[in-house]
């Protein structure tokens, strides 16, 4: 896939979606209207860094408790020490997993179910985007694929108990998952976003277009996810929705190298905007009350409206292809649980 194939995949309909991100409108629902969370209790991953920080700061400031999960303990504690000047009283855990490597993934959540009794939220927010053509994860799967998918869909199943029960407990429609994905879906392969001939890109030609293109196939599965997530455990009493959370300043670039002629496109079709803006939408995804599990599969858009999903995407998700794609997951993951 390259910049002609983009054009083939996505409608005007996706286009103009995609345009509008660059000027968002402003935020509606935003801190004065979250409710208070004081005994209510997150799990946000990647919550250290980027758009994870803003929003577990957010919800810190409405007194929910909160896990942060990254790979990094040093850059955790960093973190939590930085949260806890600003919320000297904050309830904040940090659980140690590397997405990448799904062997991590199993002690860590047994640690977490060992010690905590709630969940009332799980924000699936940490990923990567564009490295270097190559790179894998612990297990050999490209490395979106693996950290942007597996890994969490392995977490999930760890969780999935827990936030059932919490479900059937709170008041309805309040106990979410969000699967965050990314205008970047609009740019995974046609007929359904998953490239299953090659699903780790080894025969693409290497170079920024085809690690996007991942990148793209990996957002298109985190769609898949919040529907699949819902078909699959019906009743549970779980909003399952996933999200575009912005065009944003964070460190998701950091091994991105586009060129000048590049940087030039981004800032003129995509300009970045502040971290704290994308918070928006994924606490939006979270908290407001006007999504329930009628909604589940919803891609909200920032900085906080349901929006659209690129249509063969969707389709694929509710049809043979969404089908498929539990079942390899679940077969990837087996041995790790
Ligand atoms: N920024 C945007 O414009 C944008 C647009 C659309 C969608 N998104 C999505 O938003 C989410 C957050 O991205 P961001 O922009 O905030 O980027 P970021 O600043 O790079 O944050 C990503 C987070 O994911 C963590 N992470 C990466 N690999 C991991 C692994 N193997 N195990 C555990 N944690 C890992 C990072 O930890 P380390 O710090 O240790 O690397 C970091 O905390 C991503 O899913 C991204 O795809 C972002």
């Amino acid at each position: 896939m390259g910049f002609a194939d983009w054009f083939k995949v996505m409608g005007l309909a996706d286009w103009y979606q995609f345009l509008g991100h660059s000027r968002p409108f402003a935020p509606t629902f935003v801190d004065k209207d979250y409710p208070d969370l004081t005994g209510k209790v997150y799990l946000v991953t990647g919550g250290g860094t980027g758009i994870g920080y803003e929003v577990t700061k957010k919800l810190l400031g409405k007194n929910a408790k909160v896990w942060i999960l990254g790979r990094n303990p040093a850059k955790l504690q960093k973190s939590v020490d930085t949260f806890k000047e600003e919320f000297p009283g904050a309830k904040l855990e940090t659980i140690v997993a590397d997405l990448a490597d799904l062997a991590t993934i199993k002690p860590a959540a047994v640690e977490f179910l060992k010690k905590e009794t709630k969940l009332n939220g799980i924000i699936h927010n940490a990923g990567v985007m564009t490295p270097p053509s190559g790179s894998k994860t612990k297990q050999g799967y490209e490395l979106q694929l693996g950290t942007n998918n597996v890994g969490p869909f392995l977490l999930q199943t760890f969780l999935d108990d827990l936030i059932i029960a919490i479900a059937k407990a709170e008041p309805p429609n309040t106990v979410r998952i969000l699967w965050v994905s990314s205008s970047a879906h609009l740019m995974s392969c046609g007929n359904g976003g998953i490239q299953w001939e090659d699903l780790n890109y080894e025969k693409a030609a290497p170079g920024l277009t085809t690690q996007a293109t991942a990148y793209g196939q990996s957002k298109a599965i985190d769609i898949y996810l919040s529907i699949l997530w819902a078909k699959k455990h019906p009743n549970s009493g779980v909003v399952s929705v996933t999200c575009h959370p912005g065009n944003l300043k964070t460190e998701l670039m950091r091994t991105t190298d586009v060129g000048r002629i590049g940087e030039i496109a981004l800032a003129i079709l995509s300009p970045l905007h502040p971290a704290y803006l994308g918070a928006f939408t994924e606490l939006f995804a979270v908290l407001s009350p006007t999504l329930t599990t009628a909604d589940d599969g919803a891609y909200i858009i920032p900085w906080g409206k349901v929006g659209r999903i690129r249509q063969d995407v969707k389709d694929g998700a509710e049809g043979e292809n969404g089908e498929k794609l539990w079942t390899w997951l679940e077969k990837q993951i087996a041995p790790y649980l």
